[in-house]
């Protein structure tokens, strides 16, 4: 994988940072304090290998479905905010010569999705013990020598201009201080012709910074003024996030878009 920058330090010596985060910044994160946040994510993405549970399979498997449409295989494709790493299990190895990044701006989720991604060792998420879950191991993680995951911010990728054939974005667009600097950095770095994959609550609350998207009527207007024609989208799609064994969940309406730029 090429990047526009060295590494400013490296993760547990195998993965790279490029947005470096303070000791002081990942003690205030409730990603990077301890592992409780990627257990309950990674309870969250594999819930159907791990305890049977499909409500966030129908996400998951569209986003996926959407990118493994594309006639060919490409040669890259980027997973930003790519979270414990989900979508990159199921379709990495669906295109071995693809090469695949995930970046985050997490240090502990870089780690988790590394380890589901590239350890083929078993994961123990003694986190998810205090929601009800106790003793869970994550036994089906890979070894995809296709995947490279790397710590970044979606604001300011390591990535030269027009390197990608496809860029995803699972539930990131919503975190981002400026979603439309983020949709201009996906821009960036997408060759033309290549797709772009958005998923993202349609139901957000927080007036700013989505606003930017509110109504959906905004949100063509941006994807058009980057050049991005829309081929595919899914209003209201059903994501329950189960949170504990009671059956307590987070239930999220979520926009998921599919467009090629610059055609
Ligand atoms: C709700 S999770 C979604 C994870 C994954 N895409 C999924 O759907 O399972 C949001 C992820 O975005 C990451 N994130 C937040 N801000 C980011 C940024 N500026 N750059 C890269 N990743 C970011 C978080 O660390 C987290 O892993």
């Amino acid at each position: 994988m090429t990047f526009t920058r060295p590494a400013s330090d490296w993760i547990d010596g195998k993965i790279p940072v490029f947005a470096p985060l303070t000791p002081d910044e990942r003690a205030a994160s409730r990603y990077d304090r301890d592992f409780s946040v990627p257990d309950v994510y990674t309870g969250i993405a594999f819930g159907h290998r791990l305890f049977g549970s499909g409500a966030a399979e129908g996400l998951y498997r569209t986003v996926s479905a959407l990118l493994l449409a594309t006639p060919k295989p490409p040669e890259a494709v980027l997973d930003l905010g790519c979270g414990v790493g989900r979508v990159l299990y199921d379709c990495a190895p669906a295109w071995p010569a693809t090469r695949f990044l995930g970046i985050d701006l997490s240090y502990n989720i870089c780690r988790r999705a590394s380890a589901l991604l590239k350890s083929n060792q078993p994961v123990p998420l003694p986190g998810m013990a205090r929601w009800g879950w106790p003793g869970m191991v994550f036994n089906g993680a890979r070894t995809l020598d296709n995947v490279t995951i790397a710590q970044a911010s979606a604001l300011d990728l390591p990535c030269p201009p027009l390197s990608c054939d496809a860029v995803l974005a699972t539930l990131l667009l919503c975190r981002l201080p400026d979603p439309v600097a983020g949709l201009a950095q996906m821009v960036r770095v997408l060759r033309p012709g290549g797709k772009l994959i958005l998923a993202t609550p349609c139901g957000f609350t927080t007036e700013e910074p989505w606003s930017a998207f509110v109504p959906a009527e905004k949100m063509r207007e941006h994807l058009a003024a980057f050049g991005l024609r829309i081929d595919e989208w899914i209003e209201d799609l059903p994501y329950r996030e189960r949170i504990d064994a009671q059956g307590n969940a987070h239930d999220w309406r979520v926009r998921v878009i599919a467009a090629t730029c610059g055609v």
